[in-house]
């Protein structure tokens, strides 16, 4: 299964992707948890990273494209994969085309989470992450059994730097401007379904599920 999850910041991508590397032993590649990592670890590109990211803007093609082309070379990634945040815009999607090519593989499935954007806004100030392995809550709709403790190690919670309110809207007018022509992009290709992404953490999964199964 080589699928691509596009949606705005908040939509649920990694949420969904989560659950979906479960069910089918495949790996999440996630450009954002691959570059916060450098950002903590403080790498040349960590570095280079962190500015646009806090300014909620798209680090250059350049570096995600290079990320992404290693990433799908590693061996767990031979049955396949779920993209997410990944591409971000056309020229990421043009760049993902040929290292496909490349590699000899097709995507199965473009999936796009569709949520209004003041869902979005309630669902980023609202998440929480676990500083120790990452697993990711909401105070509201996904909360953790013991406030601000991780329920998988018991880890504190941490809000993302970018989950600010000015900044998840600036995320959000780039996703508009950058990413949204990709959803015209695959919806070319044949390969593309939208999903309501409103509903329930649960339903939307199921819905994505079904969808897969008829791609
Ligand atoms: P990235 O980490 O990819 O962030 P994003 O796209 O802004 O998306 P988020 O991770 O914020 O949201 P999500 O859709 O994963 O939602 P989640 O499941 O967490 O990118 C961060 C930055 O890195 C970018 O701004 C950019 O600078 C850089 N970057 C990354 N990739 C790049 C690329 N390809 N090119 C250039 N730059 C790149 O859910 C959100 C919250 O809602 C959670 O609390 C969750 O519990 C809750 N929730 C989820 N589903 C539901 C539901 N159905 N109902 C209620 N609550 C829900
Ligand atoms: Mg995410
Ligand atoms: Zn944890």
């Amino acid at each position: 299964m080589k699928l691509i999850l596009l949606g705005p910041p908040g939509a649920g991508k990694g949420t969904q992707a989560k659950m979906l590397t479960e069910r089918f032993r495949i790996p999440q590649i996630s450009t954002g948890d691959i570059l916060r990592g450098a950002v903590k670890e403080g790498t040349p590109m960590g570095v280079k990273a962190k500015s646009y990211m806090d300014a909620g803007g798209l680090v250059p093609d350049e570096v995600v494209v290079g990320i992404v082309r290693e990433r799908l070379q590693k061996d767990d990634c031979a049955t396949g994969f779920i993209l997410d945040g990944f591409p971000r815009t056309v020229g990421q999607a043009d760049a993902l085309k040929g290292t496909l090519q490349d590699l000899d593989k097709d995507l199965d499935a473009v999936l796009a989470l569709e949520v209004d954007a003041e869902a979005l806004v309630e669902r980023l100030t609202g998440r929480r992450t676990c500083r120790e392995c990452g697993q990711g809550f909401h105070v509201k709709f996904d909360p953790p059994a013991e406030e601000g403790k991780c329920d998988s190690c018991g880890g504190d919670l941490i809000q993302r730097d970018d989950d600010q309110e000015s900044t998840i809207r600036k995320r959000l007018h780039v996703y508009d401007e950058q990413t949204a022509p990709l959803i015209a992009y695959y919806g070319e290709g044949g390969l593309l379904t939208c999903i309501d992404g409103m509903q329930e953490i649960g339903s939307v999964q199921e819905k994505l599920l079904s969808a897969l199964q008829a791609s």
